[in-house]
């Protein structure tokens, strides 16, 4: 492994680990906490602040050279980037749902390299590095091996940024071609359960980079394909994202909209 991803892999390893914690902690005190809303449905808790702001001075004094891109802070990026989301699945942590995590990704000119996904109430790590593929807990994982989309299960993501019309369009769209759909209100934490085989894939017609980043990593590791993700100003930006466990990726393809490619 080329020593650069490596030394970054394992001193971040442990500070997202303690990032966990530290939300973790907010997370069992949460009826003490200001829970606000940025916006329609879009949930706030001073655990996202104070998480962000702690993985900017760890990965800052570690690596005073990289740039840090966080949900909170903002941030444009660089050559050596991380792109934080401090808690994903906001609005389960303020309800008490433990399928929340916090996901940090690692991109090199422009390339993912590196991503952790940490949800700490549920106890499950789930890391990779480019080339090296993807475990949970240290174990390895895989993509389902599904191969008829009638069998299929796929998470599809919902946010206030884009119609509602284009997500239940959707919805309709995948049911038609024989699949099942769920929303488990973290598209972190979706990627990663393409990436374990729990679903077979994860789509959203907007997302941004901080919910993607680490899954994007952690499944193509574990053998999902994916779109194009960080093309454009993928940074601030966005993109659709579709991945999807490989025997059924061409029937996905065909009723996702806005239009994509998947990359093998
Ligand atoms: C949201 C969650 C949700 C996804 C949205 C995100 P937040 O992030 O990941 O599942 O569908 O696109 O904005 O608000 O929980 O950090
Ligand atoms: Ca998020």
């Amino acid at each position: 492994m080329d020593p650069f991803i490596q030394e970054r892999r394992d001193i971040v390893r442990d500070i997202v680990r303690e990032a966990g914690l530290l939300a973790l902690d907010y997370f069992q005190r949460r009826h003490e906490l200001v829970i606000s809303l940025k916006g329609r449905q879009d949930w706030l808790t001073e655990a996202d602040g104070a998480v962000e702001t702690f993985l900017r001075q760890k990965i800052g004094q570690a690596f005073p050279n990289d740039q840090i891109v966080g949900e909170e802070q903002g941030g444009t990026g660089g050559d050596a980037m991380w792109i934080a989301d401090p808690i994903d699945g906001t609005a389960n942590f303020a309800r008490g749902d433990r399928q929340w995590c916090v996901s940090l990704g690692f991109a090199r000119h422009g390339v993912p390299e590196i991503g952790f996904i940490f949800a700490p109430a549920q106890d499950e790590f789930y890391e990779a590095v480019r080339g090296a593929g993807a475990t949970m807990n240290d174990q390895p994982i895989r993509v389902a091996p599904t191969h008829d989309i009638r069998h299929a299960v796929i998470e599809l993501g919902w946010s206030p940024r884009r119609p509602t019309g284009d997500y239940l369009a959707l919805i309709g769209r995948t049911m038609e071609a024989g699949a099942t759909v769920k929303r488990s209100a973290s598209g972190a934490l979706g990627m990663a359960h393409v990436a374990n085989s729990r679903t077979d894939g994860y789509g959203e017609v907007h997302i941004n980079s901080w919910d993607v980043l680490a899954g994007l990593v952690i499944a193509r590791e574990a053998g999902a394909l994916i779109n194009d993700f960080c093309s454009g100003p993928w940074v601030t930006e966005g993109n659709p994202i579709l991945c999807v466990t490989p025997g059924i990726a061409k029937d996905l393809e065909k009723v996702f909209e806005p239009r994509v490619e998947l990359q093998t």
